[in-house]
């Protein structure tokens, strides 16, 4: 619209992989932004090129991070909403954030870092079990705060659909030769690109719909269950994979031996494709879903997904 002022944006982990794509987002669709990288950040070189890239676009670029509460307080002064995309590790230290946005009164919505599944808790295990609490726990932090917030379930993104085709453990990526088969194969799963989630997001943020309630990502085409998956996956690249069974107990033994994120993975992947997490999750009825509310977005289907990396 003529005349129409747009929000001002902060992003806080604008050198994280959605913060950075959420900060592309926001200049995109024409907010004034403002990006939030550590100092150790900008002593990287690959990141500093991300906030030179910024800067050339106009992103106001601050110095800060949540541990270090005087430069969130000037960061959330400038600004309208208020979006964090720190990592899983950082899920915790987030409370100072509050305590700024409390501080400096102005904030008119707030984004913590989220951005996952339709969990239910009493499905999760070991380490996503921890993970969607601490996410679970800060949600309620920030609605008794009195903060007008907004909540964002992204579901898979879409970069884990290979590694969880994949044998657990594996990291042949895209898989070739083998790939993991998890209960009948019926169970669903939701895969968002990246870019996807970051364009939801910003668009969610300043819309009256949003407000103070989840917005899950879950556009149809990107539904699909995991026998689905792989036979499209084998359809694109023309070639029947050696299919290795997992069992639950493959499963628990699997898991202590290995890393991060390849354990986040299966773990998440017993939740959805062992429990059925995604396919029988009870959607509140006041949350909104975003491919209804933002129908104009041309999201990347799982299968366009696919066929970029033939
Ligand atoms: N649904 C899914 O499939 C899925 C997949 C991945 C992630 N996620 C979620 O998405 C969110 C973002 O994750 P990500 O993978 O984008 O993260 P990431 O790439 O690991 O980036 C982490 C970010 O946190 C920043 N950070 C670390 N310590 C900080 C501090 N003290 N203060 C401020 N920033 C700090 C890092 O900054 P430096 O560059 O300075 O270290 C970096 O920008 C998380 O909630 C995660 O759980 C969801």
């Amino acid at each position: 619209m003529a005349g129409e002022t747009k929000s001002k944006i902060l992003v806080i982990a604008a050198s994280g992989g959605l913060g950075k794509l959420l900060v592309e987002e926001s200049v995109k669709y024409g907010h004034p932004t403002f990006a939030l990288f550590r100092q150790s950040a900008l002593g990287d070189p690959l990141k500093a090129q991300i906030a030179a890239e910024f800067r050339a676009q106009g992103v106001t670029v601050l110095v800060g991070g949540v541990d270090d509460y005087d430069s969130l307080l000037n960061a959330v002064k400038q600004v309208d909403i208020v979006l964090s995309a720190v990592g899983a590790q950082q899920l915790g230290d987030q409370g100072g954030i509050i305590d700024a946005i409390k501080e400096a009164g102005n904030v008119k919505r707030f984004v913590p870092s989220d951005y996952g599944f339709l969990l239910d808790s009493k499905r999760v295990i070991e380490p996503i079990k921890t993970i969607s609490g601490q996410k679970r726990g800060f949600r309620r932090k920030v609605q008794e705060s009195g903060i007008p917030y907004t909540f964002v379930n992204s579901n898979f993104c879409g970069s884990l659909i290979f590694p969880t085709l994949a044998p657990p453990g594996s990291t042949d990526f895209p898989p070739r030769d083998r790939i993991a088969v998890y209960g009948d194969q019926n169970l669903k799963g939701v895969f968002n690109e990246e870019r996807d989630i970051a364009t939801y997001t910003i668009l969610a943020v300043d819309d009256p719909r949003a407000l103070n309630t989840v917005v899950y990502i879950q556009p149809e085409k990107n539904i699909i269950s995991y026998g689905d998956l792989a036979a499209l996956w084998e359809e694109k690249i023309g070639k029947k994979l050696e299919r290795v069974h997992v069992t639950e107990e493959d499963i628990f033994e699997t898991l202590p031996k290995l890393e991060i994120p390849l354990n986040i993975l299966l773990s998440i992947n017993y939740s959805v494709f062992v429990k059925g997490d995604q396919s029988f999750f009870q959607v509140p009825p006041e949350w909104v879903e975003a491919s209804e509310l933002y129908p104009h977005v041309k999201y990347t289907s799982v299968e366009a997904h696919l066929e970029k990396f033939v």
